[in-house]
């Protein structure tokens, strides 16, 4: 069975780099494989990245990253279909983490209703479930440095927020058994190293390499194609 595996973590973690180094070692090793991310390279995606320019209501932006996710999750559904293994740079974890940072000020609750349940709630009906998860950790105050390096600031990157993100995302991988955690510390090299270490022993019995199939329209989902997702989350 093809697995759909998704790499998590605030931003500064080396997230990105750390997924595309997976991504070009099962690739080099023949395994049947797709990089792709969140926000999406679709036109919601698109939408989603031209809402960071823009004043906008923290829900707009939330529903935002949900509707581009709906999408995109029906392209990684036809994927793992056609026996890819999906990896997938942020997914429905970054909303919960984010966006249940984000929108604690805001949220108006029924009695007793918790922001990260309803966040998970209002993504369950048309995710699926990640069958692992890597969840980067590095203290918010070195991701810091290391995007100040990088140039300009997101709204995102502020101190406090990082902080409150790193334990929305605590608070999920506990006692969830698809979150594996990774130390992201060390050098690019090192983390990424590991990285390829969990994703090959993870699939590594399951997957032998195949010739490497390449990338045809077929592959894409087509408009009258059932709706091949058969994960949902239970957590
Ligand atoms: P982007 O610059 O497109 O990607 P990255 O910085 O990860 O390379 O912006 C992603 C930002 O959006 C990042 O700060 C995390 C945030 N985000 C959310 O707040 N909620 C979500 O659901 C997702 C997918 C991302």
């Amino acid at each position: 069975m093809a697995k759909f595996i998704t790499f998590e973590g605030i931003d500064g973690t080396g997230k990105s780099s750390i997924c595309e180094a997976v991504h070009k070692e099962l690739l080099d090793k023949g395994y049947k494989v797709k990089h792709t991310m969140e926000p999406s390279d679709g036109w919601l995606g698109g939408l989603v990245r031209e809402s960071y320019k823009r004043a906008i209501s923290p829900f707009s932006e939330a529903l935002l990253f949900c509707a581009d996710r709906a999408e995109h999750t029906r392209e990684v559904c036809a994927w793992l279909a056609k026996g890819y293994h999906v990896l997938c740079d942020r997914y429905v974890d970054s909303t919960v983490a984010y966006q249940g940072a984000i929108l604690r000020p805001y949220f108006k609750a029924k009695k007793g209703q918790d922001l990260l349940t309803w966040l998970k709630d209002l993504n369950r009906p048309y995710i699926q479930c990640p069958d692992l998860t890597i969840l980067l950790l590095c203290p918010p105050e070195i991701c810091l440095e290391r995007i100040g390096e990088r140039g300009a600031k997101s709204k995102f990157e502020r101190l406090d927020l990082l902080k409150a993100i790193e334990a929305n995302y605590l608070e999920l991988s506990k006692g969830s058994a698809r979150f594996v955690t990774l130390d992201a510390r060390g050098s690019l090299e090192e983390v990424c190293a590991k990285a390829i270490k969990i994703v090959k022993a993870f699939i590594g019995k399951e997957l032998k390499p195949k010739a490497v199939v390449p990338t045809s329209e077929e592959d894409e989902p087509q408009d009258d194609e059932e709706d091949p997702c058969d994960k949902p989350c239970e957590e």
